[in-house]
């Protein structure tokens, strides 16, 4: 029978027996899946991992600074780089969903590159893959159809010759977060919901602008804020804001309005290949609506997506 404690002392000891006293290198998101392949590496072979943590200026409103803080709180062994305008500059005027995934993908690349490349001698690339990644990313390039091009795996320019090491692709999520459990990571960094690597660039449907980055990051923290305030954070699988633009006509005080909307998303999930809407109560949705239209400049209208997947995917883009 499978058990947390059982995986983390046999991955451990596989991965000193695999690494030696070779140097690693691993990108962190924040989230469960490098944090966790991270926090194992760190335990097999210490400071001979180097993680790398890229703000591309599409997370979350403060996210960078707190999650780094906390990594370094952790002991790892991190560099955090900041790479907002490479990222933004590359966006501008791009429209098209997989256009705006290249451009993340390949400055991603470019701006880990020239990171690992400070690190003398490295040999290996960390990565937090878990089982499913590996099978979508095998669907996804089949003959059917792409549907979104996934560029957590295998996005590794072949020039840098790393192998690679993957110590969560045998494992489900659930089991990723019981294995994060044992090795004693933080519930705010196991119970994160998944955010897609391109960030709130997907978020905010056709070209993004630092304007509108600002704009639903703010809108953004409050839903989340209000989510965890209500308890519901917990039980919703991912939850997150859409930049909409499209203006509607509103009215303040005595003024008319004609300003963007801001869309709600929350789904129940188990994989994220199938979700279900959640049916968040009203006063907690009236609340965040209020929140938002009173507080970000710029949004007028709320609204909420009621819509499964499939036949609507969990992001918009
Ligand atoms: P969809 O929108 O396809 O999303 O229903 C399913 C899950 O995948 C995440 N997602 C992504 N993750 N890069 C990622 O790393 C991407 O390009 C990407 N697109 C979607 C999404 O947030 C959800 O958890």
């Amino acid at each position: 029978e499978w058990t947390p404690d059982a995986f983390v002392e046999s991955t451990i000891a596989n991965l000193k027996a695999q690494l030696g006293d070779d140097k690693v290198v691993l990108g962190l998101s924040g989230g469960v899946d490098s944090s966790v392949a991270a926090v194992l590496l760190h335990k097999a072979i210490g400071t001979n991992l180097h993680c790398i943590f890229v703000d591309n200026g599409l997370l979350r409103k403060d996210e960078y600074e707190a999650v780094l803080e906390q990594y370094k709180h952790m002991g790892l062994n991190i560099k955090g780089i900041d790479a907002k305008d490479r990222f933004l500059s590359q966006l501008a005027g791009l429209k098209d969903p997989e256009m705006k995934r290249k451009a993340i993908g390949r400055v991603f690349i470019e701006v880990f590159d020239d990171a690992a490349h400070e690190v003398q001698n490295v040999k290996w690339l960390g990565q937090g893959t878990i089982y499913p990644d590996v099978i979508e990313s095998v669907s996804v390039k089949g003959p059917s159809a792409t549907i979104k091009s996934h560029h957590n795996v295998g996005g590794l320019p072949a020039y840098m010759k790393l192998k690679v090491v993957e110590p969560l692709n045998t494992l489900f999520k659930d089991e990723v977060r019981r294995v994060g459990k044992t090795l004693g990571i933080d519930d705010v960094i196991l119970g994160r919901h998944p955010f897609p690597g391109p960030g709130l660039a997907i978020r905010i449907l056709g070209d993004v602008t630092a304007e509108k980055v600002a704009i639903l990051q703010e809108a953004d923290a409050i839903y989340i804020n209000n989510l965890r305030e209500a308890g519901l954070y917990d039980q919703v699988w991912q939850a997150g804001a859409i930049f909409l633009p499209v203006q509607s006509v509103g009215v303040m005080g005595d003024e008319r309005t004609y300003e963007n909307v801001i869309c709600l998303r929350a789904v129940e999930s188990v994989d994220g290949m199938t979700a279900d809407w959640c049916h968040l109560p009203y006063p907690v949705l009236a609340k965040i609506s209020n929140e938002i239209i009173n507080k970000v400049k710029g949004i007028n209208r709320v609204v909420y997506d009621i819509s499964s997947k499939p036949p609507a995917t969990i992001e918009w883009e």
